[in-house]
């Protein structure tokens, strides 16, 4: 039986692209066939060559091109999309081609602390800012505007007084993501129904 192909789009560091090409390296039925950076630099293409996984960077005129996009998905034979840190919108051809098969994770709970703009230390900032009592990540289907498609799964973590934006997200917020992400995104991909 032929795989489900993943491509995950990321834009820099790649930790969790690197989780999800360690939880997949083995598994019966889903690999991660090619990793694709809009940084010519990113870390992540680094990480996934190491790693024995196709990369591909591209420009950020090309990965705004929806018909290119398609393309090129097509030419890897890609079934699904996994948004891990990547900093730019999906052109909507590409939403369309590949509708309910691309999967984001964002660090907040979403609708608060999305949008453009809301990326990285910033999300964590704002929730500071705010004295909010608990944050959490939250994984989704993506459509065509920035952190607003359907949500799969949503993981919550306290922040305590003491917390600062780093603090929150290298202690509480990539262990939620490093641990729950690989696992919403095998689930969605083997029963689509799945929440
Ligand atoms: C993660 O916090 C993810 O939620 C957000 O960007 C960050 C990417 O981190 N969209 P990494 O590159 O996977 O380490």
């Amino acid at each position: 039986m032929n795989k489900m192909r993943i491509a995950i789009f990321a834009s820099g560091t790649g930790s969790n692209a690197v989780r999800l090409i360690e939880h997949f390296k083995e598994h019966k039925s889903i690999e991660v066939a090619l990793v694709l950076s809009n940084k010519i630099d990113a870390k992540v293409l680094q990480s996934a060559k190491e790693r024995g996984v196709e990369v591909v960077y591209k420009s950020n005129e090309f990965v705004s091109n929806g018909q290119e996009m398609t393309d090129l998905m097509h030419q890897f034979r890609i079934d699904w999309i996994v948004l891990a840190g990547y900093l730019r919108l999906i052109p909507s051809e590409l939403v369309v081609n590949f509708d309910h098969k691309i999967i984001n994770v964002h660090p907040s709970l979403l609708p608060k602390y999305g949008g453009k703009g809301m990326f990285g230390h910033h999300v964590h900032e704002a929730v500071i800012q705010a004295k909010e009592k608990e944050s959490g990540i939250t994984i989704h289907f993506v459509n065509a505007q920035f952190d607003d498609g359907a949500i799969l799964a949503q993981f919550r973590c306290h922040v305590d007084e003491k917390d600062t934006a780093e603090t929150l997200y290298s202690n509480k917020i990539q262990y939620l993501e490093h641990n729950y992400f690989p696992i919403v995104v095998e689930k969605t991909i083997l029963n689509p129904n799945y929440v």
